[in-house]
């Protein structure tokens, strides 16, 4: 976890990086979705991976969204549509470490005491689960990051790579 205030952080021991920004509005999470399972090719990272990285990027760009986004409207808006910065990570100890930067400076937090049928509010109970570990800080810059380090298992052959 976290709370504390750092420059943004250069992941150490990263094989390869790929980042893309995003408008926050609500197509962002199906195209994090798409460049997760482009990055996963090009890392040529096993089925299971790329699912659980497209899972985990579209929960913490779901949030950035919810936090910071605009519903599409038409006609002049009073806000410029914020930006979320995607970043992912292939590191040498096996993980991808994702990260989702947004405007928003509340503190993510895995909801307790949820009830049995509720429909929302598991999204970061299950990033948690799916996580090496996960955490969150503010940048100097004013902004807030949300990250997840998942575990990065390489395809067995090039026609498992989806
Ligand atoms: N990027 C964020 N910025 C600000 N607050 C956040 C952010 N991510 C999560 N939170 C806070 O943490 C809470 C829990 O997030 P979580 O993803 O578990 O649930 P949810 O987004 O409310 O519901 P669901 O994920 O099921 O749609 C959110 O309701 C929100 O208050
Ligand atoms: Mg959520």
């Amino acid at each position: 976890m976290g709370g504390q205030v750092a420059a943004v952080r250069e992941p150490t021991g990263a094989i390869d990086t790929n980042r893309m920004d995003l408008a926050a509005v609500g197509t962002a999470a199906k195209l994090a979705r798409v460049f997760a399972k482009h990055t996963a090719k090009k890392w040529q990272l096993s089925t299971a991976t790329c699912e659980m990285a497209e899972f985990v990027i579209s929960e913490l760009c779901g949030n950035a969204i919810k936090a910071t986004g605009t519903i599409a409207t038409v006609g002049p808006r009073d806000e410029p549509t914020q930006i979320i910065n995607l970043r992912l990570a292939l590191l040498k100890t096996r993980s991808i470490m994702i990260e989702v930067e947004d405007a928003d400076l509340a503190t993510p937090k895995i909801q307790d005491g949820l009830e049995e049928l509720a429909e929302g509010g598991r999204g970061l109970f299950i990033v948690q689960a799916l996580s090496k570990q996960w955490g969150f800080y503010h940048t100097v810059n004013g902004r807030k990051v949300v990250w997840a380090e998942i575990e990065a298992i390489r395809a067995n052959s090039p026609g498992e790579v989806r």
